[in-house]
This record gives C-alpha cells, sequence and structure tokens, in this order.
C-alpha cells in the first residue's frame, strides 16, 4: 500500500522500500538526476522525489511526466540536503500511470486567475489553493459535528423537497414532472398541481429550521446540516444557488441562549480548524488573506459584541461615509452597512438584535414593542452576515396573526401552527451559511472558490 505524503513528510528516513503514488507537480532535471515535486492531495506540501537518471532503462519512463502526470514510485526516505524539506525518496523505480501531455494540460506551473480555474473546476483541485480550500471545507465538516455530538444535539436530516417557503421569500426552485411544454391548467386557468407527482406544488428547500422544529420540540436540542437552495437573482461573491447550512434547533430555549452558542459554535469551529490545519491556514495567512490565521485566534479570545438593530442604525447614520443604500430606521440593512458596523464600529464581529419585524421572517418572535422581533444576525469583518437566527414565535394567536398578515397560505402552515397548539416551549435556532463562514476563515473572496462545485445565476457546469 501506498504511503501518504503527508505522513512521510513528518516521518524518519528509514532504510525500508516504501510507495508513493500522487500527481506531479514539476519536473527539474540536472545532469544526473531528475527531481520531482509530487503531491496526492493529503498535504499542501508535495514530496520531494531524486531519481538516478543514469539508469538506462528508466529515461523512456521519465521522458513521460510532465506536470499533472499520474506516478507511482518506490524508493527509501533519506535525509534531504535541500532547505525546504527534511526528508525526501531517492526513488528506485518510476512507474507512469497517466501522462499530462504539456501542449494540453491548462494547468502550468503558474498562478492562474480563480475566474479561470473556475471554467476547469474538473481540474482545479490539482491547484495549492482549491486543494486547502478542500481540506479545510472537510476539517470544518468535521469540528461541526463535534460540536454539537459533543452537546447532545441529534443531527436531523430534514427533506430536500419541500411544500413550504421558510424564509417566506418566494426564491425557491419548482420541482414539478409536468410537462412544461404542455401544462396542465385547472378550471381557474392554473396550474394544475393537483396532477403533479406530489399533488401539490413541491420545491427545493431554503433551509430546513421549520422541520427541525417539529423535532427540537420532541427532542430539545437538534441540527441540520445540508443543501438549502435559492432562485435569489444575486450575482454576488457571497451568494450561491445551492449552498450548505448548518442550523441548530433549541427548545426551552430564548434569544439569549441561541447567541451564547451561535458564538460559542463559532469560536469552537475556528479553533479548531486552526489547530487540524495549521499548515493550510499558514499558506491562507501568507498568500491569500494577511494574517488571517492570526486575527482568527484573537476572534476566538475576545466576547462578540452585541447592539440592537435600533442603536446599529444610529451608528450608520452618524458614520462619516455616504452609504450607496442611505439608512433610516426601518431598512434592511446591506453589505455595506455590515461592513461599516463590523470594519469600523466593532473591529470584529458583532451580533445584531432585534430588527424590525417588517424586514424579518414570519416565525420571529415579537418583542413586546410590538415593532421588532427577536432576531439575531451574526455579522464578520469582510462578508457581513454568516448566521441568521431568532427565538420562534411559540404564541399561536401571534403566529397565526403573521402568517396572515403577510400574505402567507395559513392551510400550508397547519403543522407548524399545531406545535404552538401542544406542548409549546420558547425555542430558538439559527442558520450558519457554510460557505460564508469557510470564506471567513479563508479569506478566500469568492464564494465560488469555496464550495466545490458552485451553482450560481447561469451556471451549473460540472
Ligand atoms: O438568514 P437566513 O435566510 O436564515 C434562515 O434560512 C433561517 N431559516 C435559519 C434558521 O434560523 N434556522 O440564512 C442563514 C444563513 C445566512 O446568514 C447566510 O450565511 C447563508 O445562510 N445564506 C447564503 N449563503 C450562500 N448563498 C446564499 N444565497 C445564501 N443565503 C443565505
Ligand atoms: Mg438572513
Amino acid at each position: 500500500m501506498a504511503q501518504r505524503i503527508s505522513h512521510l513528510l513528518q516521518a524518519d528516513p528509514s532504510d525500508t522500500l516504501i510507495t508513493v503514488e500522487g500527481w506531479v507537480r514539476t519536473k527539474r532535471d540536472s545532469k544526473n538526476f531528475c527531481f520531482f515535486e509530487l503531491n496526492d492531495g493529503s498535504s499542501l506540501k508535495n514530496l520531494q522525489i531524486v531519481l538516478d537518471k543514469t539508469t538506462e532503462d528508466i529515461s523512456e519512463e521519465i521522458d513521460r511526466v510532465s506536470t499533472g502526470a499520474s506516478v507511482v514510485f518506490t524508493g527509501i526516505l533519506v535525509e534531504s540536503p535541500g532547505k525546504n524539506q527534511s526528508v525526501e525518496l531517492q526513488a528506485k523505480s518510476i512507474e507512469v500511470l497517466g501522462e499530462a501531455p504539456a501542449e494540453s494540460y491548462p494547468l502550468q506551473k503558474k498562478r492562474h486567475s480563480f475566474e479561470f480555474l473556475r471554467e476547469i473546476a474538473h481540474l482545479r483541485p490539482r491547484t495549492n489553493t482549491l486543494g486547502a480550500v478542500a481540506r479545510v471545507r472537510n476539517a470544518m465538516s468535521m469540528a461541526i459535528h463535534n460540536f454539537f455530538q459533543e452537546r447532545g444535539f441529534l443531527y436531523i436530516h430534514t427533506p430536500i423537497i419541500s411544500a413550504s417557503d421558510c424564509e417566506g421569500a418566494g426564491e425557491m426552485f419548482q420541482v414539478t414532472t409536468l410537462p412544461l411544454d404542455a401544462v396542465p391548467k385547472n378550471e381557474a386557468g392554473r396550474v394544475d398541481y393537483a396532477r403533479d407527482f406530489f399533488g401539490k406544488q413541491a420545491n427545493l428547500t431554503v433551509s430546513g429550521q421549520l422541520e427541525a422544529e417539529i423535532y427540537a420540540l420532541a427532542l430539545k436540542n437538534v441540527y441540520t446540516f445540508g443543501p438549502t437552495f435559492r432562485a435569489e437573482n444575486s450575482n454576488t461573491s457571497r451568494h450561491l444557488a445551492e449552498f450548505w447550512m448548518i442550523e441548530p434547533e433549541m427548545a426551552f430555549c430564548t434569544l439569549e441562549g441561541d447567541m451564547r452558542v451561535a458564538e460559542d459554535f463559532l469560536k469552537s469551529v475556528f479553533a479548531e480548524v486552526l489547530r487540524v490545519c495549521t499548515e493550510d491556514m499558514e499558506f491562507f495567512s501568507k498568500w491569500v488573506e494577511k494574517g488571517i490565521a492570526e486575527s482568527l485566534q484573537s476572534i476566538v479570545e475576545k466576547p462578540f459584541v452585541h447592539m440592537p438593530y435600533t442603536d446599529a442604525v444610529r451608528e450608520l447614520q452618524k458614520a462619516p461615509v455616504t452609504f450607496d443604500y442611505p439608512v433610516s430606521w426601518g431598512v434592511d440593512l446591506q453589505s455595506e452597512h455590515e461592513k461599516y458596523l463590523t470594519e469600523q464600529v466593532c473591529n470584529g464581529p458583532v451580533i445584531v438584535t432585534d430588527y424590525p419585524r417588517e424586514i424579518k421572517a414570519f416565525y420571529m418572535k415579537l418583542n413586546d414593542d410590538e415593532k421588532t422581533v427577536r432576531a439575531m444576525d451574526v455579522l464578520v469583518p469582510r462578508l457581513g452576515e454568516i448566521i441568521g437566527g431568532s427565538e420562534r414565535e411559540n404564541r399561536y394567536d401571534l403566529l397565526l396573526d403573521r402568517i396572515r398578515t403577510m400574505g402567507l397560505n395559513e392551510k400550508d402552515y397547519w403543522w407548524y401552527l399545531d406545535l404552538r397548539r401542544y406542548g409549546s416551549v420558547p425555542h430558538a435556532g439559527f442558520g450558519l451559511g457554510f460557505e460564508r463562514v469557510i470564506q471567513y476563515v479563508t479569506g478566500m473572496q469568492n464564494i465560488r472558490d469555496v464550495i466545490p462545485f458552485p451553482r450560481t445565476v447561469g451556471s451549473a457546469e460540472f
């Protein structure tokens, strides 16, 4: 069995014959030796391979190798005279499995733009940056599950196909088997969804929250971690049409408890990724966002700022800058406002609470002032919102009123209302956008580069 390069880079020299396999990043020739940098995805660093090319019968094999070729080497691990690594492989044999002809292989030894790499998303994980993103993404997934599992939260698999619009924003992708060129109509001339696959209109979910609430009101603390879909026509560096969301939901919990969990959760994930992905985080700190690892460390160490929406509006109104979107009480915060609050006012993450009811979803608990709701958004520098959450309206009459005034069809929410009729308790939760938090941790500027296969307006290749 071949050895992993990450493991070998930490190992001591030894006379045992070992095998390594991977893709060649570079090949360099000297008079008697050929040097290869080999990567197998297990670490950012490559393993240096030194091959004595004076052996007649391998020169043909060496000629087949160029950047991108897949190769298997056997040899022994020796101390390296080079300054970049402590060990290297002194190869005894080389076997090329797949060539990568230099005339056509798009990834050459130079810096490629992220825009270009998006066009070759089938090859981009072979670059340093995208490989590091994949390892960080993996480590963060595990850190997220561990955080909740250690605290007794149950992982609930909420449905991907859903008949309700959780955010009430109407930004959903429809799921249908009706023939699009001859859609059946009912007597009123509307689409006859009774004849559709589910017998009613169905969509890809925008959030697992409503179903998570069902389980929270039986099992107390639960979370979902799955794909969510939004047909928002937002062509920005922070929006995807398909993204992953982590949504804890906690019964017997108010907004205060919700915010405490959100803060502990983010800090714990940051600390874990710094611990597990040290090398990759050094890479991001050096090449992508200067000093990001230290700045994350300092965020882990200090408490988040809390600020009610009304105070945030006041801060923005006295800001010595002109915003594209003017600010007054009642407007939704735009990303320029979120950036200003985090970067100029708070110098770090801030939890903004108690937003006007008009700009938030129907399920949020109404405050006694009857103007604001028990909402909380976690905003961070560079990105703005990464978490949106709230205490839920657990009072039947008030919830029904909210559903009606927002023009939603109460029949669609009968089971959601039932949760308020039987054993209702204060409960709260939030949603963390997984790609947004990966952007935050790595400093990657565009959300399309932190998900393996981005789906955005006009783009679903690969
Ligand atoms: O604020 P949102 O819409 O909240 C909800 O969906 C709630 N149901 C969550 C809950 O309370 N259980 O979305 C939550 C987070 C946002 O803060 C953002 O990080 C991310 O999801 N998000 C997106 N990420 C990428 N692309 C998009 N189009 C996103 N829309 C939201
Ligand atoms: Mg939100």
